[in-house]
């Protein structure tokens, strides 16, 4: 794993919001004219795709965006970024993301926004996926963050029950403000409480999408290439090895 320090930076008097924003602009370094591009979900990289925008409108880069929320095609409508569908596209170029948690061997937690399929989809139509953190989200074992898996409403009860079997944790429908909490894809989510237990990623995602009512797991394994890290220490980009 390589470590770039950003040189002059004097982190101490920056807030977390503010390292966010470094981050986020941070990885526009990886996008260039003619690139398609997929656009995360979440705070952090909300910060990559004004930035995006704003090269778009100010310095015309050319770049075709596929998002992967509803909640960020309205933002990066509004920031001028032209928008397709990755059905139209021939796969992306790359992929910039948020993550809740990621381990030493870059494998992630994501889904604390409830868009972990939209993301999974696009980040495995990705020939490289750039997440943007903060210090908080580095553990050395996933599962400290609740595990968001998304299910049918069908029988919901019922698939929460077998993945407490499975993770042998207990779990609970996320809700929201009228109830179950429902995804962009019109399903729930279940977070379950595994503690910082995951040691074996793959494994625990195989045996979470054996169930039939889990649409898909938070778990994201192999996917990840760089992490752009907002800590105290200013920003770092750490490449997996
Ligand atoms: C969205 O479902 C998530 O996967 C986010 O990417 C993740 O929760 C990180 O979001 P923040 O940057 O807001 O912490």
């Amino acid at each position: 794993m390589k470590k770039y320090n950003r040189a002059g930076a004097q982190p101490q008097n920056m807030d977390v919001e503010a390292l966010k924003k470094e981050a986020g602009i941070s990885a526009c370094s990886y996008v260039s004219s003619g690139m398609k591009v997929g656009l995360g979900t979440g705070s952090t990289v909300k910060y990559t795709i004004l930035e995006l925008g704003r090269r778009v409108r100010e310095e015309g880069l050319d770049i075709v965006g596929v998002p992967t929320s509803i909640a960020t095609e309205v933002l990066a409508k509004q920031q001028g970024i032209t928008l397709c569908e990755l059905d139209d596209l021939d796969g992306l170029d790359v992929v910039i993301d948020g993550t809740d948690e990621f381990d030493p061997n870059f494998h992630l937690i994501k889904g604390g926004g409830a868009a972990l399929l939209r993301e999974k989809v696009v980040a495995q139509s990705s020939s490289k996926m750039v997440v943007v953190a903060d210090d908080r989200k580095r553990v050395d074992c996933l599962g400290a963050f609740p595990l968001p898996i998304e299910v049918t409403p069908f029988s919901h009860a019922t698939t929460l029950n077998a993945i407490e079997r499975v993770l042998d944790c207990s779990a609970a429908v996320r809700q929201g403000e009228e109830g179950p909490l429902v995804t962009d894809n019109g399903n729930y989510i279940v977070d379950a409480k595994t503690g910082p237990t995951i040691t074996e990623p793959s494994v625990t995602e195989a045996q979470l999408l054996h169930i039939a009512g889990v649409v898909q797991v938070g778990l994201f394994t192999e996917m990840c290439d760089v992490v752009i890290l907002a800590g105290l220490d200013g920003v770092s980009v750490l490449e997996k090895s």
